[in-house]
């Protein structure tokens, strides 16, 4: 994988706004994001629940028109085809593996796998015969004529896996693909990305919370309340992720802090600028006293008052607002 290889992937100011009429509103799930990928490349999407990894997954995949913004997938702006152009541009370029319902739960595992192929007019026979070497790679030949409903959640994940790989994308979309199963099994399926991902140049954009998956990619890219906030390179530690963590200043200027850095500055206040030439910046914080109180999640939702409890969730379950820190 080189610099020289051409983009798979491209996304420019992508916003994505869910509408309610309900007193709630609207949500906005997506503020902003630029994605370059490059063929063959694997980037990892790390972030806490809520943040909008599932959205912007969709969103690149077509399977959602963002409310605005533009995709480019091998080089074509998806956003500006018509349904058939799409779907045979996604049908020979990219495949999804979702966080779950996969599966057609009227047909049995082999079938499952075989449809894609189907669907681009291959020959069911020839179809079917494929789908069965594809599953017997990730040791499922055994149930191949099992309906999903008789499954297990990893066998089900295995099985949707081997539904993405008939088709043999240039690049998969995967959502936690790996969050329903064991570590085994985990494990074997990682090999199997790995040696697609260097044998063949299959490109990857992977949401995980995993630490084997992130450590998998080239890079990882970090997502809150709809925004990348940082880019990490390889051998991420999930776990800590203020090592090696490069923050990023987005086109509008905006810059966002995680919240575990917020800690270290002192807080939320005014700071007056230091040194600001070509490539660095620095912040002064004035009235900042980092000695003073120390900073946690606040334990109500400032918003609509909703109560936290212990969980670290980031952004508010009910309303959606970010979780701001508070003195302790
Ligand atoms: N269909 C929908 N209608 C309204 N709001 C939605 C819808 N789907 C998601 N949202 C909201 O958009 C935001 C982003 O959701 P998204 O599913 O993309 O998060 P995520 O990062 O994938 O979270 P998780 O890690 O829990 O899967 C959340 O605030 C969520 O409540
Ligand atoms: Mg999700």
């Amino acid at each position: 994988m080189t610099d020289e290889q051409p983009m798979i992937l491209e996304a420019d100011a992508l916003y994505h706004i869910y509408e309610s009429k309900a007193e709630d509103g609207n949500v906005v799930a997506l503020r902003g994001l630029n994605v370059a990928m490059r063929a063959g490349e694997a980037v990892a999407v790390v972030g806490p629940s809520g943040s909008g990894k599932s959205t912007l997954l969709k969103c690149l995949g077509g399977l959602m028109k963002p409310s605005s913004g533009s995709v480019r997938l091998d080089g074509r702006n998806m956003t500006r085809l018509t349904g058939q152009e799409l779907v045979t541009l996604r049908q020979r370029t990219v495949s999804f593996i979702f966080q779950e319902g996969n599966l057609l739960p009227s047909l049995n595992a082999r079938d499952n796998v075989a449809q894609p192929l189907i669907n681009q007019g291959v020959r069911s026979k020839q179809a079917k015969a494929k789908a069965l070497e594809i599953l017997e790679r990730l040791q499922m030949g055994h149930r191949a004529l099992a309906l999903p409903a008789m499954l297990s959640g990893g066998e089900q994940q295995r099985v949707a896996i081997a539904r993405a790989l008939i088709t043999e994308p240039r690049l998969i979309l995967a959502d936690e693909p790996t969050g329903a199963l064991d570590p085994v099994t985990s494990r074997e399926v990682l090999r199997l990305f790995r040696d697609l991902h260097e044998k063949d140049g299959v490109a990857f954009l992977i949401v995980t919370h995993s630490k084997e998956v992130a450590d998998f990619c080239d890079r990882s890219l970090e997502l809150r309340d709809g925004r990348f906030v940082a880019e990490h390179g390889k051998d991420l530690d999930i776990t800590n992720l203020e090592v090696g963590r490069e923050l990023l200043v987005d086109e509008i200027g905006t810059l966002t802090l995680p919240p575990d850095m917020l800690v270290r500055l002192g807080g939320a206040g005014a700071y007056s600028v230091g040194e600001l030439s070509p490539g660095r910046l620095t912040l002064i914080g004035e009235a900042v006293d980092a000695g003073s109180g120390r900073l946690v999640l606040a334990a109500t939702c400032p918003a609509c008052q909703h109560a936290y409890a212990d969980d670290e969730e980031q952004l508010c379950p009910s309303c959606g607002s970010s979780r701001p820190m508070v003195e302790a």
